[in-house]
């Protein structure tokens, strides 16, 4: 009795509430919510948001890809706002190209679909930093994302920059705009104890700046439990319907923010193949628990272009997403979506407006029921059972359920969808071969030079930390050392430990060894026998950064670069160098001069491939032009007869490659890197790489991608509709 009571309060205030929100309502596209559902427009819906980030593909690309998610069901496009990108320079804003928010906001408009905006501003994603902009690490006395005024200065600031252009074009909802959604920070709760009160404080005041923005749109935090109203809590991760421990408050709906569609990749890692049939699970149960919004993060990856990924990610991101990296269909994890997406979309309204039940139907199966005082019935029955199948009774009838699957019943009788009777057919991706570069002659090359200390102008008594001393504006940052030899043996093991990524070692101008470390570990040790002069010797040791980090506390503190050399001859007889005068070079000399800028290339005196031995020992410059493949396949570098490098077309950096790093499997974890058509010219393209692990540029291809099947496959995906 009492449970029946407190079941028509309930009721009874969601209606109220409601009413009360469609009284309010006055602009057309107003956006509000309540403990169901968003509610645009005063109508409700179950929405499929997909995570497309615009500066991981290109202008020339957006329209197909949001065209795609369009067609696989897909209501609302989710977007990071990529801070260090917009804002190089404190005040100096770029929104030009693939930067280009506004008109990836208007794409989405045109055709029709919502758009989520995360504006972070810290995102983490993968990506450098952590989306934050390294001019930030320079402000005194910043402490990121706690209640810090220099950070909250400049954090409100860019918001407010954002928030502010976006009301100047009408993109909000409240404008007749398509955002409807915005969020504020990033995953907090993950950090925020580490900040004591501060962090609270911090919460509280990024909500309160967040709403004062008066966006008239609601804002969102995922992962944060205490998100201070009306600012709504919403999950992330890989299984909300079983993690989500729901919304903080009675009126704000249950919303999933990132459901990851697989995982980003690391070097050394395995692509993190997640089944489509895995994925429809979730997604299904999390509605059959009342979920109202998910995201799937990411629903097209694309490419971590430039040095734009973080520390140890690799070039290519989300590959496995439903759409790849190039933006054609992963099947079948789309179609199967797609599947999933018509069969709720068909029953939305029942499932939105009935009253909701659940009930076992057996040690390992329950069903969930969304009634409607007018006859509409929608049936969820789910399978637990990993290793079964089950046949289960439901309303008089019996009903086969796969392992580990959910039935969708949208009319409380006929099975419209179960999660893991795929029905799509899979394809495969072909790659064709289109040119070679494995003649001598269409190479030259440049050889990057090792500097000695006399070389070097930054000078100090210390080894200083890298990122503060490249201010990202490099990879590389050189420790040079002029040293006088009186150390009584004459082969000392030479020792170096880094917080960096990367090593290489020279001693008296010949290469004696590179260490790497590896994304987990948060250091590495070279440790080599080297044979020194009597007298003077050189020491250079070349540190690698392969991104910079993006996740957890006090950002601003992490300290990357060498921490301590040593020359030991044996335990007792340690030269410890930390205090020797250092010199410093900041990137390559190919960098300074910019050889892969065209217009700068044509001044440099380049050499013909074979005139230098190519090894391990040397860093080169490799340069060569090519004509762009016919057709609109996706265009790929076959880099696996490399080492590790950058590549750049038409001077545009395609990003980071790095072959030499194994996966478990003893494979490279990316060898194909995407070059966009629109960076590419008709004729005579440029293609200038730098490689410092003694790759052969003659086994370079370029290949065109496609995949088995084809739009004709898709056509025949029609889906019963239930009224
Ligand atoms: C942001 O800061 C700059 C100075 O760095 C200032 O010119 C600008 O007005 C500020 N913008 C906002 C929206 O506060
Ligand atoms: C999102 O999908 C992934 C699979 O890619 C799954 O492992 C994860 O649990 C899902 N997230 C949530 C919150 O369920
Ligand atoms: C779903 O919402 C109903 C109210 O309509 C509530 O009684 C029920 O507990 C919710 N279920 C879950 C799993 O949150
Ligand atoms: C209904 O769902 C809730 C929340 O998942 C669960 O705690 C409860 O045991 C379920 N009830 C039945 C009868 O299965
Ligand atoms: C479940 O049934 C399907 C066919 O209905 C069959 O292909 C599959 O092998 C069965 N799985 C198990 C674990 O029995
Ligand atoms: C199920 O069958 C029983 C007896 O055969 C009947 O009384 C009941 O009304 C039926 N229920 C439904 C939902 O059809
Ligand atoms: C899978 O779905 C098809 C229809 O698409 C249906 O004919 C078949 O019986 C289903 N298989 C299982 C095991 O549910
Ligand atoms: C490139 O070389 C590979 C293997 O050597 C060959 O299979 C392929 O056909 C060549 N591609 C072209 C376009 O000549
Ligand atoms: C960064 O470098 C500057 C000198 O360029 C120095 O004054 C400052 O202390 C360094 N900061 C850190 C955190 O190392
Ligand atoms: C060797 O030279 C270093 C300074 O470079 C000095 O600190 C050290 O005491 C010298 N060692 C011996 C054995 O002379
Ligand atoms: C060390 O570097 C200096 C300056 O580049 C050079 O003149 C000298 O020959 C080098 N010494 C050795 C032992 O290579
Ligand atoms: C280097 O100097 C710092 C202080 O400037 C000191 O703390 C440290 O112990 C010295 N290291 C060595 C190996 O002498």
């Amino acid at each position: 009795m009492e449970k029946w009571m407190s079941l028509v309060m309930l009721l009874l205030l969601i209606s109220l509430k409601t009413i009360e929100q469609n009284f309010v309502v006055k602009a057309a596209e107003e956006v509000t919510y309540d403990g169901r559902s968003l509610i645009i427009n005063g109508h409700r819906n179950i929405l499929f948001s997909g995570s497309i980030h615009y500066p991981r593909s290109t202008p020339q690309m957006w329209g197909d890809l949001i065209a795609k998610a369009k067609q696989g069901g897909l209501d609302v496009i989710q977007t990071y706002v990529f801070w260090n990108l917009h804002e190089p320079q404190p005040g100096k804003y770029d929104f030009s190209g693939r930067y280009d928010l506004v008109r990836f906001i208007k794409e989405i408009q045109s055709q029709g679909l919502y758009v989520c905006l995360r504006i972070g501003p810290f995102i983490e994603s993968e990506w450098t930093y952590g989306g934050f902009p390294f001019w930030l690490h320079d402000v005194p006395g910043i402490v990121y994302r706690t209640d810090n005024e220099p950070f909250k200065f400049y954090m409100q600031n860019f918001t407010t920059k954002i928030v502010n252009m976006l009301k100047e074009e009408g993109l909000y909802a409240s404008q007749g705009g398509p955002i409807i959604l915005s969020q504020i920070e990033n995953e907090y709760q993950n950090v925020e104890r580490a900040f004591g009160t501060a962090g609270s404080q911090y919460v509280e005041w990024a909500a309160k700046m967040a709403v004062g923005l008066n966006t008239g749109v609601p804002w969102v935090m995922c992962k944060q439990t205490d998100a201070p109203d009306p600012v709504i809590n919403t999950c992330n991760g890989m299984r909300c319907g079983e993690t989500f421990t729901g919304p903080n408050s009675r009126n704000k709906p249950a919303m999933w923010t990132e459901n990851w569609t697989s995982f980003y990749q690391v070097y050394g890692g395995l692509p993190y193949i997640r089944s489509a049939e895995d994925i429809a699970f979730h997604v299904a149960l999390f509605v059959a628990r009342n979920g109202s919004f998910i995201n799937y993060y990411m629903y097209h990856g694309g490419t971590n272009f430039g040095r734009t990924a973080s520390a140890y990610t690799i070039t290519g991101y989300y590959d496995q997403a439903p759409l790849d990296e190039y933006g054609l269909f992963r099947q079948p994890k789309y179609g199967h979506l797609k599947e999933l997406h018509a069969a709720i979309k068909s029953c939305s309204t029942t499932l939105l407006q009935g009253v909701q039940r659940n009930f076992s139907l057996g040690e390992l199966q329950e069903g969930y029921v969304f009634e409607e005082e007018n006859g509409g019935c929608v049936a969820l029955l789910i399978n637990n059972d990993k290793g079964n199948n089950v046949t289960v009774q439901f309303r008089n009838s019996s009903y086969d359920l796969l392992p580990k699957s959910i039935s969708i019943l949208p009319d409380c009788q006929n099975v419209a969808f179960n999660t893991a009777n795929v029905s799509t057919t899979s394809n495969r991706r072909i790659i064709t071969s289109r040119q070679n570069f494995s003649s001598v002659d269409e190479w030259q090359q440049l050889q990057d030079v090792i500097p000695t200390f006399d070389d070097t102008s930054l000078r100090s008594n210390s080894l200083l930390e890298q990122m503060n001393t490249t201010k990202d504006t490099s990879d590389y940052l050189w420790y040079t050392l002029r040293f006088e030899n009186n150390l009584s043996c004459s082969a000392p093991i030479l020792l170096v430990h880094s917080a960096a990524h990367v090593a290489h070692a020279f001693v008296n101008n010949e290469f004696i060894g590179g260490v790497h470390g590896n994304h987990d570990a948060k250091s590495f040790t070279l440790e080599l026998p080297v044979i020194l002069n009597e007298g003077t010797n050189n020491i250079s040791i070349l540190s690698v950064m392969v991104g910079l980090p993006d996740s957890g506390a006090f950002l601003e503190r992490r300290l990357a670069g060498i921490m301590n050399v040593e020359l030991q001859c044996s335990e007792e007889e340690t030269l410890n160098l930390n205090n020797s005068t250092w010199g410093y070079q900041v990137g390559l000399l190919g960098e300074q001069l910019e050889v892969y800028d065209e217009q700068n290339s044509r001044d440099i005196k380049w050499t013909q491939l074979g005139d230098i031995i190519v090894d391990e020992t040397t860093l080169t410059w490799y340069k060569a032009t090519f004509d762009t493949p016919k057709g609109d396949e996706p265009v790929v570098l076959d880099l696996s007869s490399m080492g590790k490098g950058e590549v750049w077309i038409n001077g545009q950096s395609i990003g980071r490659y790095w072959i030499l790093f194994h996966n478990s499997k003893g494979n490279p974890s990316q060898s194909l890197y995407h070059v966009p058509r629109s960076f590419l010219k008709d004729s005579e393209n440029s293609l200038v790489l730098f490689e410092e692990g003694g790759g052969n540029p003659l086994g370079i291809s370029l290949s065109t991608v496609s995949v088995t099947d084809l739009q004709d496959d898709f056509s025949k995906l029609s889906l019963p509709t239930f009224t």
